[in-house]
């Protein structure tokens, strides 16, 4: 498998070192850019290989989709960052007209690629790509569900006092401070129910601190977090790898499902060698609907400032 990872940034570094740590890729291209710096991060990263046992091997371009040809998946993680107090939606001026050029070079390199968009606001990012590119859209997984689950699943240990191996639950809904939904109602500490050991104000506390789990960390850092994004990205690129055909909430291309279409937003779908094999749709409670109509119509309003 030959990966992509475009912007050398902390995100797209982290992205690349835990691709390379998981050992299933057999070529990883990091592009930036800024001049030198993608070759920096490679040959930085390449020389942890017999630290850390992987083999894969990682270069870098300065702006060469060449180098890129041949990609079976692509992560694009280019564009700005949060600044502390901005939200993700304030990024859409600068980053669309990157997300787009970088998405029609990496199509015009690799056209049979699955990209993977990072770049915020997310959700508008990857109904972007839909609209640039016209790549099946099996091929475009927005990733947020799975960076925001593990940060719910980060909550709701600490909540209960347990280890994080023993957490499950899952973030649907758009990737914004006020659009994710934490399913609460399924969250489960080893099948059972976790509304059994937390009270539901103390639940209420969980939801609202996954929510604002990238926001947290850009007050704390400065800038966007970069290990979890990184992490999250590197499981989904995985499961692409492996076939496994594991179930990530992510944004994709709704058509009708979860009553919404023309849209992108985080559900849950099967990833395996071809992407997004299947939405899978769960039955929502009613204010479980409500919040995700709500959320789906946040997400509206951000791609309404693409045209
Ligand atoms: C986050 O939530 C980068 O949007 C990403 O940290």
């Amino acid at each position: 498998m030959k990966v992509t990872v475009v912007g050398a940034g902390a995100v797209g570094a982290s992205c690349a070192e835990y691709i390379a740590i998981k050992d299933f890729a057999s070529e990883i291209v990091v592009l930036d850019i800024k001049e030198g710096f993608a070759e920096g991060k490679a040959m930085d990263l390449m020389q942890t290989a017999s630290l850390n046992g992987f083999d894969s091997k990682i270069t870098g371009t300065t702006g060469d989709y060449s180098k890129t040809a041949g990609s079976d998946v692509a992560v694009i993680t280019s564009g700005i960052p949060r600044k502390p107090g901005m939200t993700r939606e304030e990024l859409i001026g600068i980053n669309a007209g990157i997300v787009k050029m970088v998405a029609t070079s990496l199509i015009e390199h690799s056209p049979n690629v699955i990209i993977i968009v990072v770049s915020n606001p997310m959700d508008t990012m990857t109904y972007l790509v839909h609209k640039a590119t016209g790549l099946s859209k099996n091929r475009i997984i927005g990733m947020g569900g799975a960076l925001d689950s593990a940060r719910f699943k980060y909550r709701l240990a600490e909540a209960l006092g347990a280890p994080i191996s023993d957490v499950d639950g899952m973030v649907i809904g758009g990737h914004s401070d006020t659009g994710m939904i934490p399913l609460t109602r399924l969250a489960a500490r080893n099948s059972v129910k976790v509304s059994e050991f937390l009270s539901e104000e103390r639940l209420e506390q969980v939801a609202a601190d996954t929510k604002v789990g990238g926001a947290t960390l850009t007050g704390l850092l400065g800038t966007s977090a970069w290990y979890a994004p990184g992490a999250a990205v590197s499981e989904m690129v995985k499961a692409i790898a492996l076939d496994s055909k594991n179930i990530f909430p992510c944004s994709t291309l709704l058509n009708g499902e979860y009553g919404q279409s023309d849209i992108c937003i985080g559900v849950p779908v099967v990833i395996g060698k071809d992407g997004i094999e299947k939405i899978v749709e769960i039955e929502l409670s009613a204010a479980e609907k409500e919040q995700f109509a709500v959320s789906a119509e946040g997400v509206r309003k951000t791609n309404a400032l693409l045209s």
